[in-house]
């Protein structure tokens, strides 16, 4: 299973093996840790699974939907680096990625 290091809002780290195919915020609330709300469950509308990603470990998840840029434009805080969390499915070849948890998610 890939391992994802999620850096959380006090800038402490967290390593959590997912399964193929969860999405990185599944990763998140699954295990209990802070700063990724997902009020909506992952149906792509409430944007309180908002996270930033590098430029190259970006490139490892599918690109962001129009409906997913919609919502991030929007957003307090965001930046190119900025995705949804919900939206960023796990799969061969994440192992390694670095998400960074900003603290204006709730
Ligand atoms: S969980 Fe609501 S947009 Fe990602």
């Amino acid at each position: 299973m890939p391992e994802i290091t999620y850096v959380l809002p006090d800038n402490s780290e967290k390593t959590i093996e997912i399964p193929l195919g969860q999405t990185v915020m599944d990763g998140s609330v699954r295990n209990n840790l802070p700063g990724i709300v997902a009020e909506c469950g992952g149906g792509c509308s409430c944007a309180t699974c908002h996270v930033h990603v590098d430029q190259t470990d970006a490139q490892l998840f599918d690109e962001p939907s129009e409906e997913e840029l919609d919502l991030i434009e929007f957003l307090d805080g965001s930046c190119e680096r900025s995705r949804l969390s919900c939206q960023l499915v796990v799969k061969e070849g994440c192992d390694g990625v670095r998400i960074v948890v900003p603290d204006t998610n709730s």
